[in-house]
């Protein structure tokens, strides 16, 4: 096991009703901005949860942060909030939005010029403002990490930075506020948390036998969890264990002494960047293409996913490996996210630059650091 310091210090607070400690959860006296999205949150009553429990505080709202967040909304709200003085932050929605408010939270006090920098440049966070979160839809692990993605568009970029500064302060995961997610980002959801899990399982054995299990363990209770949700998405035990499998594939637990790959990430968000699908259904596409260029450096973990999660038989590990990608595939497309490009009417020709956009940031990614342009390009092929 790689030596790592495990840091967590968000406070979940999970349940039915766990808005109710929303007002005792937010500290006294905090000029507080609300950070929402496109509209969901009026849909399904979560925006007038939030208000009422926040009556008599020093609010001010900002609304309209997309999906993949935009660079320029985030640095509309951080000119709003300095105008306004704001100390606190709440975010209220999905993982973008969360994204958002972190980056929001970093730039309000980021000193060092350009606040793009952080994103391009990894520029350092020294400090942030405090910020806390009610989660809408479980995915990311947003609620209990310190990262973010932020998208700009008119650059083609897609870009993620990291800093324990900016994890939640607490993160009130109620699974009720889930039941109105469609079942388009119910799927998504179940994908990115399973993907999550695999990117920091699928790589070599660094002898973590307990972080392995912890991994199997997420990635088999998703596989039950994903039909189930699909025939009774009105079922808020099974949105409950689905909430709380999406934060524990990302609170960096399972990660801890590994060696972590995150290719299908970096490769995902490119194609994200360039044609607007959505972050899940990159994932659903690139995995199995990853896992079938990289069998051989993966095989000894791939294989025992197989028995493990699949609980696929036999001697023939090539055999094996086929199953279990043809398997993995099958759950993806069964979930409700498609793995392949042809889907969504594109070739891997629409997605040429991708490798020339990652060497030109001097990327080389994969656990083993052997995926450079030529393999990008090969792997974007398997996508077809
Ligand atoms: O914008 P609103 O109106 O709120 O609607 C959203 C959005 O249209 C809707 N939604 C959210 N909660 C809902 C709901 N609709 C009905 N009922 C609810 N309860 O769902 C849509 C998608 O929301 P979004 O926040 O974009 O989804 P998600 O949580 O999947 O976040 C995706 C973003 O997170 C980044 C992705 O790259 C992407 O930008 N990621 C962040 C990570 C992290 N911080 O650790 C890791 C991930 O790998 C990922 O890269
Ligand atoms: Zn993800």
């Amino acid at each position: 096991m790689k030596n790592f310091t495990y840091y967590n210090p968000v406070k979940v607070v999970f349940g039915t009703n766990a808005m109710n400690q929303l007002a005792a959860l937010l500290p006294a006296n905090e000029k507080v901005m609300i950070t929402m999205g496109m509209g969901s949150i009026r849909k399904n009553g979560v925006y007038d949860k939030v208000k009422s429990a926040l009556s008599g505080r020093d609010i001010i709202e900002f609304e309209g942060i997309e999906p993949n967040p935009e660079y320029e909304k985030c640095i509309d709200a951080v000119r709003i909030a300095k105008q306004e003085n704001v100390t606190f932050f709440l975010a209220v929605g999905g993982g973008s939005v969360l994204d958002a408010t972190k980056f929001i939270a970093a730039a309000t006090k980021f000193e060092g010029g350009d606040p793009w920098d952080i994103l391009e440049k990894g520029a350092l966070v020294k400090s942030a403002a405090p910020l806390g979160c009610v989660l809408t839809l479980p995915a990311t692990g947003s609620e209990v990490n310190g990262n973010a993605v932020i998208s700009r568009r008119e650059k083609g970029q897609k870009l993620a930075f990291g800093t324990p500064i900016v994890m939640p302060q607490f993160s009130v995961l109620d699974p009720a506020t889930t039941l109105s997610l469609d079942a388009r980002q119910t799927a998504n959801g179940i994908v990115d948390a399973f993907v999550h899990v695999m990117e920091q399982y699928l790589t070599y054995d660094v002898n973590t036998p307990l972080q392995d299990r912890q991994a199997e363990a997420i990635l088999s209770t998703l596989v039950e969890l994903a039909p189930q949700v699909n025939k009774t998405p009105q079922d808020v035990e099974i949105r409950a264990n689905i909430m709380w499998c999406a934060s524990n594939a990302l609170n960096t637990l399972i990660g801890c002494g590994t060696v972590g790959d995150w290719s299908t990430h970096i490769i995902g968000h490119e194609i994200t960047a360039l044609h607007g699908i959505d972050h899940a259904r990159t994932l659903a596409m690139v995995l199995p293409a990853i896992m079938q260029h990289q069998r051989d450096q993966k095989r000894d973990k791939i294989v025992q996913y197989a028995r493990r999660v699949w609980a696929i038989d036999g001697t023939n590990d090539d055999e094996i490996i086929d199953t279990c990608i043809a398997r993995t595939k099958q759950f993806f497309e069964e979930t409700g996210c498609p793995t392949s490009l042809s889907a969504y009417n594109l070739t891997p020709a629409d997605c040429k630059s991708i490798s020339n956009t990652l060497a030109s940031r001097g990327m080389i990614i994969g656990e083993r650091n052997d995926i450079g342009e030529a393999q990008v390009d090969a792997i974007i092929s398997l996508c077809a």
